[in-house]
């Protein structure tokens, strides 16, 4: 089997469902924003703050071109990855591909019922968080759905992520 990308914004469960798929299928786990944070060797709201977006997004489709079709991984991707420097193709060459289509006002619950600290884009004090989300998920949709499978709902099961892919 080929390696696995989550896809979709932020706090859709990409890092909690990828957890758990890697140990069902036995490849090992990666989230794209740990690999980044310990390359940079610093956090991500820093990253963004000194360097910028538009070199956080360099290191993201660097980070993404070292991943083979082989190395069977389940990787868990930054919300944005899909959407910079034709990463998306690069995604559907070397893996399966799966949307947690999430709604941004369920996001928005779960983003303010966990802490955010370290997402520089989506702050809890900011009282656009919902607006900025709605956005982002019109904006990316175009990207998203490009994915081979695409997991509707505010609380996708493992299993039927498990369903999906085999
Ligand atoms: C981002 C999402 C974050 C992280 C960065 C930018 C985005 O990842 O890559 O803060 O543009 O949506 P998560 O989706 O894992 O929170």
């Amino acid at each position: 089997m080929k390696n696995i990308f989550l896809i979709g914004l932020p706090s859709s469960g990409k890092t909690t469902l990828g957890k758990q798929l890697a140990r069902h299928v036995r490849y090992r786990f990666v989230d794209t924003d740990v690999l980044i944070v310990k390359e940079e060797g610093m956090p991500i709201p820093d990253i963004f703050a000194q360097k910028g977006e538009a070199y956080f997004r360099e290191a993201e489709a660097r980070i993404l071109r070292a991943i083979r079709p082989d190395s069977k991984l389940v990787i868990a991707t930054g919300g944005g990855m899909p959407c910079f420097h034709d990463n998306m193709d690069y995604i559907k060459a070397n893996g399966l591909s799966v949307f947690l289509d999430v709604s941004p006002e369920q996001i928005v619950e779960r983003i303010l019922r966990h802490s955010t600290d370290d997402r520089p884009l989506y702050q809890k004090n900011d009282g656009q968080l919902l607006n900025n989300l709605r956005e982002k998920y019109e904006s990316r949709l175009g990207f998203y759905s490009q994915a081979d499978f695409t997991l509707h709902g505010d609380n996708i099961h493992i299993r039927q992520l498990l369903d999906t892919i085999q």
